[in-house]
């Protein structure tokens, strides 16, 4: 398994490599500590690099590492056991030597409607950011790019994607425990960046997208993807506690909102390319996410509301270019 510090030599001079550098060396300071919270995903992380699969299909919607026949039975119930110790799994399908994850979101569907505006990967330095377990890096491996950073502060989906990477060995993807506010780090780096499921996350959306400017490169692509409420309006929604029972949410835009937002923090070309209502076919509780899921958070009586009396979520997708330096 490359080691995660290995993507510096990849990225442009621009980068800020010693502050990248020390900030990675403390956050591997953090969760190589000997107690129970990292050991719990530690262990299964490392019992799984062992298995190289000989197989790794990319290009469908599961995300197929290692056939079924290329363990015996006891090495694959060990395998079963330590994927089940990165429960909930939130992001999926993905089949490990023969094992269905059936996650509790069908991702799929989003690299789907993602498919007809992505840009040409190939050679391209590419960051997702919030990356989780990687699901959606796995999924841009097929297009060669030269490097695809996952920004995840996540220490369960930092070890669960290191644990799928460790099997499948995808020399271009990485992942490091840092979050959205290190994009600084990034000045002009990224040909192309993912913010999926993040930005209503933040106090400051405006200030992100900015950042997020500011570490594409010249004629660089956003690619972003959030929840959205439904309508026309340039407005946002400023739940009180909790939107859909998730608590730390911010604004949540109509999908015209968040196209302005992009306009005012630079951007060019900015196009609104898909809107969708959420629903509990794409969202749901399964073996591998035993927890509530979209149909709890949704008025049973009502399903155009929330349980807090909100709109229910809608999704859109965007893409603006950074503009080019013209000669
Ligand atoms: C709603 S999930 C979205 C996952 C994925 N991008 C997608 O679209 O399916 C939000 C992810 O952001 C991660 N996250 C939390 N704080 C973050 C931060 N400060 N910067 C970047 N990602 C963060 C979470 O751990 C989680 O994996």
């Amino acid at each position: 398994m490359p080691s995660s510090i290995d993507y510096l030599s990849l990225l442009p001079e621009t980068a800020r490599r010693q502050e990248i550098l020390s900030l990675h060396q403390e956050r591997q300071q953090w969760i190589n500590q000997q107690k129970k919270g990292f050991l719990r995903y530690r262990t299964p992380c490392e019992s799984l690099a062992p298995f190289a699969a000989r197989t790794v299909d990319c290009t469908g919607d599961t995300v197929i590492i290692g056939g079924p026949d290329e363990l015996n039975s006891d090495e694959q119930a060990q395998v079963r056991e330590a994927m089940r110790a990165f429960m909930p799994w939130r992001k999926g399908p993905f089949s490990v030597f023969g094992i269905d994850i059936d996650a509790e979101w069908r991702s799929e569907r989003k690299w789907q409607r993602l498919l007809p505006m992505l840009p040409d990967l190939k050679d391209k330095i590419i960051a997702d950011i919030g990356c989780n377990n990687g699901y959606y890096m796995f999924r841009m491996a097929p297009y060669r790019p030269k490097l695809v950073l996952g920004l995840e502060p996540s220490m369960q989906h930092y070890y669960c994607f290191k644990a799928l990477n460790s099997m499948a060995r995808q020399d271009a993807l990485h992942i490091d425990l840092l979050g959205v506010e290190h994009l600084s780090l990034f000045p002009d780096c990224f040909d192309v960046l993912f913010l999926m499921g993040i930005i209503y996350h933040r106090a400051s959306p405006i200030d992100v997208l900015r950042d997020i400017y500011q570490a594409l490169r010249p004629g660089g692509t956003l690619l972003l993807e959030s929840q959205a409420i439904p309508g026309e309006a340039p407005i946002a929604l400023f739940p009180d506690k909790t939107y859909a029972k998730v608590p730390g949410t911010y604004f949540i835009p109509t999908g015209h909102c968040l196209h302005l937002w992009m306009e005012k923090a630079g951007f060019d070309e900015v196009e609104l390319f898909c809107q969708h209502p959420m629903s509990s076919e794409e969202q749901r509780s399964t073996e591998w996410m035993a927890f509530e899921s979209y149909s709890d958070f949704i008025d049973p009586r009502n399903p155009a509301l929330t349980v807090e009396g909100y709109p229910a979520p809608h999704r859109v997708f965007l893409r603006g270019r950074k503009k080019a330096i013209s000669c």
